[in-house]
């Protein structure tokens, strides 16, 4: 077999076989085909695509170019959840601990923070003392014991995904539909749960701007996991505006804690309980989403998930007093208001520039090895729908005391609010739910 053939039949809108797709998977991996022909094959599937098939046997070739996971230690039905990716997206935080409350063992692998998006690792590692490495029995012990377990990802877990995410991104090739679903199926697979929950963002923050294309991806994710035995659901969401109000380490993870007490964000509650309610019909503890609601709100009323996070923190080594006390969680040394320029309505929030504006304060890496603050970020006093006069204020900057730039970083997030003159109409959070059996629009 040779590369070139290969990347000819994918342009000239080819099949390939698994053969074919794990040659070249292998032999990227290894290093013996190189990054340029690796990159002409990318762009080939982001003109031609993949079908169903092509796109199962790509994941399932990158999912196993590395280790993977097996849980079978753990008893029940383990479940697991991957978003798309947010700003001031912290559902991890409440999902794993909700969905545990009611019986549902989560074992999960998360990862770091890169650029605008936040990672749930960071934010775990906010809280004082918590560890996010566990040796493997460990782990498993965990599950079985308290029924959570949150790790950083180790070990040798889909390097070809790794590779070629890499290469994607500066390639122009990121924003294909069957590499996109084949490289977020790779990793839960071989992160080995037997069922998973999407969390898929559509709008201007999102990979996928319109509706449409963001029910072919979760499609294509839904049918991935399906085909090789995992049971797989997707909500999609609309991502038109951070979700909640806090932007960074330590105050998403108070937040989180709110909305385990009941007392959160309603869009956060919201967008948690329905990611937890399909956890709940895919591993069987629950018949429908409804019954599973009920199930979820109550462990959010009675204590049982605010007693969870508590557990899970205080087993991997985290200060089980931050459940009540917040103040012990890293605290900025000064805030800064963002007031509004103009009298009118909040109409539009850039996600994505809020993200970039929390990084700059310390809250994420622009490089891979940056060290980060968990005390900074931003926290929103006003979100889309919201009236606002002039000099009120938008939102709070938590900064380090003299850190330089601040007031280009405060005129940034001040850009990131569009202000109208009317009332905008409400917008839905919750858009489209993916099964096996199909999508169904919820507004
Ligand atoms: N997230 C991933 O993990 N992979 C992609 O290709 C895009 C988003």
């Amino acid at each position: 077999m040779r590369a070139v053939d290969l990347i000819q039949k994918k342009r000239n809108g080819g099949t390939l076989s698994y053969d074919e797709i794990a040659y070249l998977i292998n032999g990227y991996c290894k290093g013996d085909i190189p990054d340029y022909q690796m990159s002409a094959w990318a762009m080939a599937v982001y003109f031609q695509g993949m079908n169903k098939k092509e796109t199962a046997d790509l994941t399932m070739a990158m999912a196993h170019s590395g280790d993977t996971v097996d849980l079978s230690p753990i008893r029940g039905m383990k479940a697991d959840k991957h978003s798309t990716g947010g700003v001031g997206d912290k559902t991890t935080l409440i999902v794993a601990p909700l969905v545990a409350a009611i019986g549902i063992p989560v074992a999960k692998m998360s990862g770091k923070g890169l650029g605008h998006t936040g990672g749930t690792i960071d934010k775990l590692e906010a809280i004082p003392g918590l560890r996010t490495e566990l040796a493997r029995d460990d782990f498993f012990e965990q599950v079985n014991e308290i029924g959570i377990a949150v790790v950083g990802q180790s070990g040798n877990l889909t390097p070809a995904d790794k590779k070629l995410y890499a290469l994607r991104d500066v390639t122009a090739t990121v924003e294909s539909i069957p590499l996109i679903a084949s490289s977020v199926m790779s990793k839960k697979i071989a992160a080995g749960a037997d069922a998973i929950v999407l969390d898929v963002k559509t709008g201007s923050g999102a990979f996928m701007k319109s509706l449409e294309d963001s029910e072919t991806l979760a499609k294509a994710m839904v049918d991935i996991g399906t085909e090789v035995g995992r049971k797989t659901a997707a909500v999609i969401s609309d991502m038109d505006q951070p979700l909640g109000f806090a932007i960074g380490n330590a105050l998403e993870v108070q937040e989180a804690i709110a909305t385990l007490r009941g007392e959160g964000p309603e869009d956060l509650e919201q967008l948690c309980l329905t990611l937890a309610a399909h956890m709940a019909v895919l591993t069987g503890r629950t018949e429908t989403t409804e019954e599973a609601e009920e199930l979820l709100r109550e462990a959010l009323r009675s204590g049982a998930a605010s007693a969870k996070f508590r557990a899970f923190a205080a087993a991997q080594g985290g200060d089980p007093n931050v459940i009540d006390n917040p103040e012990l969680l890293p605290q900025a040394e000064d805030t800064i208001e963002v007031l509004a320029a103009e009298d009118g309505w909040v109409a539009a929030i850039q996600a994505e520039q809020l993200g970039l504006a929390a990084m700059k304060l310390g809250a994420g890496r622009a490089a891979k090895d940056d060290p980060i603050d968990y005390a900074v970020g931003i926290t929103l006093r006003k979100k889309v729908g919201d009236q606002v006069r002039s000099g009120e204020t938008l939102a709070v900057l938590h900064v380090r005391r003299g850190a330089v730039g601040l007031e280009a970083i405060a005129e940034e997030t001040r850009e990131a609010y569009s202000i109208g003159s009317r009332q905008p109409v409400p917008r839905p959070l919750l858009l489209s739910i993916v099964t096996a059996e199909g999508s169904v629009r919820l507004s």
